[in-house]
């Protein structure tokens, strides 16, 4: 059954880059967001670094595992060499039916060496070596790789961008795509299988190439699509 909007969606790593401004842009279209943190107490300083941002979201702090627990849709933000125990941490928590966009990125910074390179996966991508480890019935679609995290945390900055899409149903992506296109700008879309993640999360190696070189946070826009693009 689709989420309703009145469902909480976890975002696990929110206190970090990526995860603070999805969660705060998220909150500000008025999604519920249920903030899981290893620590429960910087789930908290979350949720008030977040109120002081936004006026009227509704937020709540919890532990990883407290914000999957009661959300429909889970958004898993943090480094590559965290992801396995992270999921390995909230995977009891995981029911089938959830949704878990993953934005993890193997970017060979997680061992120490460049970002502007990736790390081989023995799965094919970071959200590939996620579906293996969710339990079954939990659906996966990766996204967000290509949208900078400097770029959601300033709430003056027009997003205009594409989000990129991969996972293995297309019902699973357009539920994705409910969510994620409530913040302004964004725009999902359809990629292709789980597989085509391991081409969608090099991106972000090389957007960090190009944002050194201009000095910006950019992101990227596919054209000649027909619009809408989900139909
Ligand atoms: N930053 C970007 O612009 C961007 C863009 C596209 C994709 N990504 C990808 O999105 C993911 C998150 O990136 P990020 O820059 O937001 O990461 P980050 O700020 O370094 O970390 C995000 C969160 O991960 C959690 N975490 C879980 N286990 C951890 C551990 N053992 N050590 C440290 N932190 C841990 C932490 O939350 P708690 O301490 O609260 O548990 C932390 O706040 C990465 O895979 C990255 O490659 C990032």
């Amino acid at each position: 059954m689709p989420p309703a909007p009145s469902d909480p969606v976890a975002v696990i790593g929110a206190s970090g880059a990526l995860g603070f401004g999805v969660a705060i842009r998220l909150a500000r279209a008025g999604v519920p967001i249920a903030i899981g943190s290893r620590d429960p107490k910087r789930a908290q300083r979350t949720v008030e670094r977040a109120a002081s941002l936004i006026s009227g979201g509704r937020l709540s702090a919890h532990d990883n595992a407290g914000a999957v627990r009661g959300a429909a849709t889970v958004i898993l933000s943090v480094p590559f060499r965290n992801q396995s125990e992270t999921l390995t941490n909230i995977s009891p928590a995981l029911s089938p039916g959830q949704l878990l966009i993953d934005a993890s990125v193997p970017l060979a910074a997680a061992v120490s060496g460049k970002a502007t390179r990736m790390l081989g996966v023995w799965q094919g991508s970071a959200a590939e070596q996620a579906l293996e480890m969710v339990p079954e019935g939990v659906r996966v679609v990766s996204a967000l790789h290509t949208v900078s995290a400097a770029s959601l945390t300033d709430l003056e900055h027009p997003l205009e961008q594409d989000v990129l899409l991969c996972g293995d149903s297309r019902e699973d992506k357009k539920r994705a795509a409910g969510l994620l296109e409530r913040i302004e700008g964004m725009r999902c879309v359809d990629c292709g299988r789980l597989e085509m993640a391991r081409i969608t999360e090099s991106l972000t190696a090389l957007l960090i190439s190009v944002n050194a070189r201009y000095k910006v946070h950019a992101g990227i826009r596919l054209t000649g699509l027909h619009d809408p693009v989900w139909e």
